[in-house]
Parts: structure tokens; C-alpha cells; sequence
């Protein structure tokens, strides 16, 4: 089974391939925790990280080797399950630094300018409370129950210091991180992620994914991490005739060609016109308003699952994608989400939950994540 150091330059679940199934969960410190309370968090955490990481218990004594008088340290549902590529992300939100005027971590100095909270984008229909958080976790695997025990365990160790604000799970990636990797598709079925940043583009993951070196040690290789949760209304979706649900997305339902011919790696022509005159691939299409030739070249890195959270009183799926995106400034994310207000395909999905953090560069071996901003 695959399995991914924990430590390192960069942190893992960023370039990693992309794994089957998401575990997200965003936490909020406490009232009255210190900063060696958060300090201690994120040693635990590591510490935690970089065993369940590589197929171990989350301590030496685990789940069933401690004293038959006390609760076990690991809960034990992965004994005997392999690592399953786990990866584990932490990341650190702008409240963590700034909690609306409130310094509890001794932290506002460093607060980089550019963490703060996203602004309103047209058509949100955000819930507070599946948004934002002072730290985030992000737990990729092959095996969900591999994932919702990380996510359990580190929620388990960060008892009195940290509880879930918000969490989700997801199934079926929705993008690939290297060319390896088929490309998956999303629940409105078409292929996502044919126009990703991939793992072996070094300049674009220079220029577009990881925190420059002149930032303070401990951004430095990281990356700015966006989650959306994107509510799809299915139902209606799936009674749209298929020249129309090709003409939202710009590129075709079978090979994820853009339709303006080719295949689904060419790069898709907005200015070829068909025999009306008019362009084949529609200008408020998705993949048009996403591309960086119209938004001065930005980009991104989609790392995305799709989600069914059972059903809402109508017998309607409460299904849609868990849209997580890396980036080196937030102001891509920005960017992009505003080329998207008038996309057509808006009428079939909603924002409901959103948040930004700072997922810091890698730590070294025996080290925690974010030391080097405690130092
Ligand atoms: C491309 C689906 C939300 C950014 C695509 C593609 C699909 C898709 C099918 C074409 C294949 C590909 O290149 O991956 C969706 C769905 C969404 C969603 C179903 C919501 C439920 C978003 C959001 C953003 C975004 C919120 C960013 C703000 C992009 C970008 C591309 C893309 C940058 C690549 C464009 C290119 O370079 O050709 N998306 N997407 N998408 N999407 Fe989305």
C-alpha cells in the first residue's frame, strides 16, 4: 500500500496524487486557551501525523497496547488497515491570528496581510456554521475509513484545546495531480480536472501554488488553501437536455473535449465560430470564464471530491462538490470566483459554506507544523 511522508519541504495533500476520499475537518480553539495550548495542539497533531501517515497507531502503546484499565490512546478501527496513501494537511485560519480585534495567541504581528476572510461573492448562500475556522485539517486516503480515523483521532487528541467547528466528508476525487491519474468526473458527469496544475509543472507550481522564499520561514512553501462547499441541484440538472449541460461546461459530456473541437487535451479555441457565426464554445460557459486566458493567466490547483450528505425533505439528494483549491495568494481564488458570477452554470449550483487558511510549508523531521512561527 502507498504510503507518503509526513515530513518534508512542502506539506503532503497538495501535488500528492489525488486520493479517493476526503475527510475535512475545521476546528476552533477553545475559550481561555493559551498559546502553549495551541503550541502543544499542533506538536500532538504532528506527532499524531506522521504515524497514522505511515499505517501506525497514533501512539507506541496504540489501541491495544496500553493498560487494560484505561481507554485505549488510538481508537482502533484502522488496526490491521494499511496506510492508504493518508495525508494529512493542517492549515491556519485568519482568525487564528485575529479574532475580530482579539490577539489570544500572541500571533497579530504575523498575521500575513493576505489571510483575512474571503469577501462576498454574488449568489453566496453561506452558512456560518460550515464556514471559516481558526485551524483546518484536510485528511486524503484510499480507504474513507483510513480517513475518518485520522480525523477522529486528531479531534480526539485536541480535547480541551480545540473542538470541530464544521466538518465533510467526501468520495470520487474531482480533479488529478498528475498525468497518471485518468481524469474522474463530478456528479453533473462530465470529467474534472483535464486543466489542472499538475505535480511534475514545477514553474507552474512556482508561479501559481507555492508561497515565495522571501515569505517568513514558516509560509514559505506553503500554499493558501480554499474550501467551497458547492451545493448541485441534481435534479434539475439532470433534466437539461445534453447540447445544453455541453454548452454551461464548454467541453463535451463523453471525452471532455471543448467544443471546439479535439481532444480532451487540446487547448480549447474561444475564438472558432460555428456555421450561425456564433462562438463554439459559449461565452458565459464555465470553462471559458475559468481559463487564464481570460483572467490575466491565473491558476490554480483543484483538489476537489464530490459529496452526498443523504437527502433534504423533498427526496432530493443533498449532493454536490467539496471544492478545495491551493494557491500561492488568495487574489487567484478571487479572481476567478468573480469571473464565475456570470457563468451558466449558476442556475444549478449554490455556495454554502467557504474558508480560507494558511497551510504552512512542510516540518522537519521531529519537528510540528508551524514552529518556525513560534520560535
Ligand atoms: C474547469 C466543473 C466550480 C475553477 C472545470 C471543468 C469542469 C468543472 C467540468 C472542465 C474540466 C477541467 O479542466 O477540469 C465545476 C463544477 C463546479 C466548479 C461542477 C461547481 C460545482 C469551480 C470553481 C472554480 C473553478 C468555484 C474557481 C473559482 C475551474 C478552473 C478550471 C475549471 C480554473 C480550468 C479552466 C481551464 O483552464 O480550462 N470545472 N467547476 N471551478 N474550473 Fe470548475
Amino acid at each position: 500500500s502507498t504510503t507518503y511522508p509526513f515530513f518534508g519541504e512542502h506539506q503532503a495533500g497538495i501535488t500528492t496524487p489525488v486520493q479517493e476520499h476526503l475527510h475535512f475537518a475545521s476546528y476552533d480553539m477553545m475559550s481561555r486557551t493559551t498559546r502553549e495550548d495551541l503550541i502543544s495542539l499542533l506538536q500532538d497533531w504532528s506527532y499524531a501525523a506522521s504515524r497514522m501517515t505511515q499505517g501506525l497507531d497514533v501512539s507506541a502503546t496504540g489501541a491495544v497496547g496500553g493498560p487494560m484499565e484505561s481507554p485505549p490512546d488510538d481508537t482502533g478501527e484502522a488496526v490491521g488497515l494499511a496506510a492508504s496513501g493518508l495525508t494529512i494537511t493542517f492549515g491556519f485560519g485568519p482568525t487564528l491570528f485575529d479574532n475580530a480585534g482579539q490577539d489570544r495567541f500572541g500571533l497579530a504581528g504575523q498575521r500575513p496581510p493576505e489571510l483575512e476572510p474571503l469577501p462576498a461573492f454574488l449568489g453566496d448562500a453561506l452558512d456560518p456554521a460550515q464556514s471559516g475556522g481558526d485551524l483546518c485539517i484536510q485528511a486524503c486516503a484510499d480507504d474513507p475509513q483510513v480517513a475518518v480515523h485520522a480525523i477522529r483521532n486528531l479531534s480526539r487528541i485536541a480535547f480541551g484545546r480545540a473542538k470541530i467547528r464544521w466538518s465533510q466528508l467526501g468520495f470520487g476525487r474531482t480533479s488529478k495531480t498528475t498525468a497518471a491519474q485518468t481524469t474522474p468526473r463530478n456528479l453533473f458527469g462530465f470529467k474534472d480536472g483535464t486543466a489542472n496544475i499538475l505535480a511534475d509543472d514545477s514553474a507552474a507550481l512556482a508561479a501559481d501554488v507555492w508561497i515565495a522564499q522571501d515569505q517568513p520561514g514558516w509560509m514559505a512553501g506553503g500554499s493558501y488553501l480554499v474550501a467551497r462547499k458547492i451545493a448541485m441541484i441534481i435534479e434539475s440538472w439532470d433534466r437539461v437536455r445534453l447540447s445544453e449541460q455541453q454548452r454551461i461546461i464548454g467541453r463535451d459530456k463523453a471525452e471532455g473535449a471543448p467544443l471546439s473541437g479535439g481532444d480532451e487535451f487540446t487547448a480549447p479555441d474561444f475564438e472558432a465560430t460555428g456555421a450561425n457565426g456564433k462562438p463554439l464554445i459559449d461565452q458565459r460557459s464555465h470553462v471559458r470564464l475559468a481559463h487564464p486566458d481570460l483572467n490575466d493567466g491565473v491558476r490554480i490547483l483543484r483538489r476537489g471530491y464530490n459529496f452526498v450528505d443523504g437527502n433534504n425533505d423533498l427526496g432530493r439528494l443533498s449532493a454536490g462538490l467539496f471544492f478545495v483549491s491551493f494557491q500561492r495568494s488568495p487574489a487567484q481564488f478571487v479572481t476567478l470566483q468573480r469571473a464565475l458570477s456570470t457563468d451558466a452554470m449558476n442556475e444549478y449550483i449554490r455556495h454554502v459554506g467557504s474558508g480560507i487558511w494558511l497551510v504552512p510549508a512542510g516540518a522537519t523531521t521531529g519537528s510540528y507544523v508551524g514552529a518556525a512561527l513560534f520560535a
